[in-house]
C-alpha cells in the first residue's frame, strides 16, 4: 500500500511539535503513513490546498496565519469551524475537503480528562479575545456552561467575541470586561475556572508578571494556561500558592492533535505516545 500523507500547514512551521507527536502515533499503531511540515507562504496557500486533492493528502494541520483564511478554499466546514471562524485540521474525504476545528474541542477533553473537570453549568473567565479564545469561549458555550466573561487588554476585541457569541449560541450570561476593570476582583470570587489564553508568561519571557494579580486567586479555582512551556508559567505557579488546580496549555495540543488524528485515520489515537512525544519535543 502506498504511504498516506498528512502534515501541517503554517509559516513558519519549523518550530512545530505536530509531526513528532503524530509520526509517533502512526509508529505505534504501525500505520504506512508519514506526518510532514510544510512552509506554506501566505500567497501559496490557494495552490497549498489544491495541492491536498492533487496528491492525495489524507489530512493537513493549518496553523498561523492560516486558520481563517483556508476557510474560503474548502468544500464543507463542521459546526465548530462554521462557529469559531478558524479551521485547523482538513480532512480529505475522497477529494472531498471538509475543515474542522478540533482546537476548541480538544481544549474541552483537556478540562475533563486531564483536570476532571466537567465544565456544563460552570462559571468562567477566559482571558484574550484573539483565535485561541474564540475557540475556546465557543466551545465551552456549545458545553453548557453558565456564565462567560471574557476580559481583554482591548476592550473592542472582547465586545466583538460576545457579540458574535450572543448571536451564534444560546448562553444566558456572557460579558465583555478591560482587563483592567475593578469589578473583575468580585466576578473572579464566583468563578469555577479561568482560561489564560494570552502569551503572557510564554518562553523566553517567562520572569514576568501574571496578566492578571495573583491576589485575585482563591482555591476553589481551575486555573488554566493555553501557554506550554516546559515549566509552568507565572499564572499556574501562583495559582498553586493558593492551593487552586491548574492545567498547562500542553492538554489542548495533545487533544487538539489527539481528534484530528481520529478524524484522519479513524483509529483510536495512542495518547501516551503522543504525550511523551510533545514532552520530548519540549526538552
Ligand atoms: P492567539 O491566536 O494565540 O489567540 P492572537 O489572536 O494574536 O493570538 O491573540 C492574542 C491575545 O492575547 C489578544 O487578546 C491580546 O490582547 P489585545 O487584543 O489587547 O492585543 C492578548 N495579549 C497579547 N499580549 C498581551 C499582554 N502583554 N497583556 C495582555 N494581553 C495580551
Amino acid at each position: 500500500m502506498n504511504k498516506q500523507l498528512t502534515g501541517l500547514f503554517g509559516y513558519p512551521v519549523e518550530h512545530s511539535l505536530s509531526p513528532a507527536m503524530h509520526n509517533a502515533a502512526f509508529k505505534e499503531l504501525g500505520l504506512n503513513s508519514t506526518y510532514l511540515p510544510f512552509a506554506v507562504k501566505p500567497d501559496n496557500l490557494k495552490e497549498a490546498v489544491r495541492g491536498i486533492k492533487a496528491l492525495n493528502i489524507k489530512g493537513v494541520n493549518l496553523t498561523i496565519p492560516h486558520k481563517q483564511k483556508v476557510i474560503s478554499y474548502l468544500d464543507q466546514l463542521s459546526n465548530e469551524a462554521k462557529l469559531i471562524g478558524a479551521v485547523n485540521t482538513i480532512e480529505n474525504q475522497e477529494g472531498k475537503l471538509i475543515g474542522h476545528n478540533t482546537d476548541g474541542r480538544g481544549y474541552i477533553r483537556a478540562l475533563q480528562e486531564e483536570a476532571k473537570f466537567n465544565p456544563s453549568g460552570k462559571k468562567v473567565l477566559v482571558i484574550g479575545a484573539g483565535g485561541a479564545a474564540r475557540a475556546v469561549a465557543f466551545q465551552l458555550s456549545l458545553e453548557g456552561i453558565n456564565e462567560l466573561y471574557i476580559a481583554n487588554r482591548t476592550i473592542e476585541k472582547a465586545k466583538g467575541l460576545v457579540k458574535d457569541i450572543k448571536t451564534k449560541v444560546s448562553l444566558n450570561q456572557v460579558q465583555p470586561l478591560p482587563l483592567s476593570d475593578n469589578k473583575l476582583a468580585d466576578i473572579i470570587k464566583k468563578l469555577d475556572l479561568i482560561i489564560d489564553t494570552t502569551p503572557v508568561g510564554m518562553h523566553p519571557q517567562t520572569d514576568v508578571e501574571p496578566v492578571i494579580s495573583a491576589k485575585l486567586l482563591h482555591s476553589n479555582l481551575l486555573v488554566s494556561d493555553l501557554v506550554y512551556n516546559p515549566q509552568e508559567t507565572v499564572l499556574l505557579q501562583e495559582a498553586k500558592k493558593v492551593g487552586a488546580e491548574t492545567l498547562s496549555g500542553l492538554g489542548m495540543l495533545l487533544y487538539q492533535g489527539v481528534i484530528a488524528f481520529e478524524i484522519w485515520t479513524g483509529k483510536k489515537a495512542p495518547k501516551k505516545v503522543m504525550r511523551r512525544a510533545l514532552e520530548e519535543g519540549l526538552k
